[in-house]
């Protein structure tokens, strides 16, 4: 039987995607510690959890207003610790669970993110995923030396080149290239490391790689683009996806698409999941839920959705009046999440204002909530997984670790008897945990 995936969206930084998570009252304030992030890594992993996985921006989002004052008081996603560091930190503290981390190809160089990816692999034994990102905005780009964003589409063709050569190296060693014999004084042998000479039209790299394949192989790739290249993009590459569908009739169509494309490209639709947010606020009955709702919603600031909608979009919203239109102009120079600006547009079917954007985007605000007991939220869960509106889900928190706590006691274990969820993990590595197979060396290639 079809089971559902299961990931928690993490964050290493003050807050989750929710700038107002760490104003809840239960949300732990030791943000900067490793005892954080393996408390949750293990209450996910009690919940069995196939994978955690953390999201990055390179930048505070003080594109609005052009200075930090107002994030930094009022605390949108300010602290932003090293999300590949800290998913270590997660490792060391749980045995089974995956844990991905977001890397972005506009601002590392590819053998650093192979290098840096394939060690955290080989030292959790397998469990470690890659969030491929190509970034949004021009905050990303001053903090990493340049002036401007790159532009959305020649970025994604520019990550094509970066996921050449990141699978690249991590073909460099054959599985069974390293020997260790002292006896014979053979280390490793030579036919079996392979040096990679590598010219694209952005992007070179020539050289033998340094690091051995892990149990698994290399790291799951994961992608999460939502305009039409990044989907492209991601019906290439990405293992297992992530996806924000508005909602189950949208979700059902989207979901169709995604399948169709994978399988265009000559891959298995089957292997590659695909996984939607959701922010479950549940608790023993459904009005307990309801009230818990009512204080994560007192919780939000305008200055929260502002913000947010800046950076996602690369531009300044406080520069415009709350019910002044954008200009057509302003609106094609938007360079960050163009799906997000394309879906304001044809739900206002207008040239849209500050407001359009908070009320549709409702950024800042839990969007996709299944509100209710546990047995509300596995229905909700249930339907969107059978009717094929996606494989599984990616569990986003209203305050941590109080949300992931909720969901692995209310709702895992009505899922699991209803057969829809598994009650153990299948093996010790991530890609034996999303019935992925061990990559061949180059099997990448075949992909268009
Ligand atoms: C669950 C989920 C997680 C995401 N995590 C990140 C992230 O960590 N960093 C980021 O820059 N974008 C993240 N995104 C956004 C996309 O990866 C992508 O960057 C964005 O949609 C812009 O590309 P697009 O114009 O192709 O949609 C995430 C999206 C989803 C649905």
């Amino acid at each position: 039987m079809r089971q559902m995936v299961m990931v928690g969206f993490l964050q290493a930084q003050n807050c989750t995607t929710l700038a107002s998570a760490w104003r809840h009252p239960d949300a732990r304030t030791d943000f900067t510690t490793a005892a954080y992030f393996q408390k949750i890594g293990q209450v996910l992993e009690e919940g069995k959890f196939h994978l955690g996985f953390f999201d990055d921006r390179l930048a505070m989002p003080d594109i609005y207003g052009g200075n930090p004052a107002e994030v930094v008081a009022n605390g949108v996603r300010v602290v932003k610790i090293d999300p590949v560091v800290t998913l270590m930190a997660m490792g060391f503290g749980t045995r089974y669970l995956g844990i991905g981390s977001t890397a972005s190809t506009t601002y590392y160089e590819p053998f650093d993110v192979a290098r840096r990816f394939q060690t955290a692999d080989l030292m959790l034994g397998g469990r470690v995923a890659w969030n491929v990102v190509t970034s949004v905005n021009d905050g990303e780009a001053q903090n990493m030396g340049r002036d401007v964003h790159m532009d959305h589409d020649l970025r994604y063709d520019r990550a094509d080149e970066f996921m050449e050569i990141v699978l690249g190296c991590w073909d460099g060693w054959e599985d069974d290239a390293l020997v260790v014999d002292k006896k014979s004084g053979l280390f490793a042998h030579p036919e079996k490391v392979h040096r990679l000479e590598y010219e694209g039209k952005f992007l070179k790299s020539s050289g033998t790689f340094t690091v051995p394949r892990s149990p698994q192989g290399h790291p799951v790739i994961i992608q999460a683009g939502s305009s039409n290249r990044g989907k492209t993009f991601s019906a290439r590459w990405a293992e297992t996806v992530f996806v924000a569908y508005p909602d189950l009739e949208d979700g059902k169509k989207q979901y169709a698409e995604l399948k169709a494309e994978v399988a265009r490209l000559g891959r298995d639709p089957d292997l590659m999941t695909a996984n939607t947010i959701v922010y479950p606020v549940v608790a023993e009955t459904r009005s307990e839920a309801e009230d818990k709702m009512a204080l994560i919603n007192s919780l939000y600031k305008e200055v929260d959705g502002l913000s947010l909608l800046s950076e996602a979009l690369n531009f300044d919203f406080k520069t415009k009046g709350m019910d002044e239109a954008f200009t057509s102009e302003e609106l094609q120079g938007m360079s960050g999440m163009q799906a997000m600006r394309d879906r304001v547009m044809k739900v206002t079917g207008r040239n849209p204002t500050v407001r359009d954007f908070l009320e549709v985007t409702r950024r800042g605000r839990p969007r996709e909530t299944a509100v209710g007991s546990g047995k509300d939220v596995a229905d909700y869960l249930e339907q969107w997984f059978t009717e094929r509106a996606c494989d599984g889900f990616v569990v986003a928190g209203t305050h941590t670790p109080g949300t992931f706590e909720d969901f692995v006691r209310f709702v895992v274990p009505e899922l699991q008897r209803r057969g829809l969820y598994r009650k153990d993990y299948a093996g010790a590595t991530l890609r034996e945990n999303l019935g992925l197979s061990k990559p061949a060396r180059g099997a990448w290639k075949l992909r268009a």
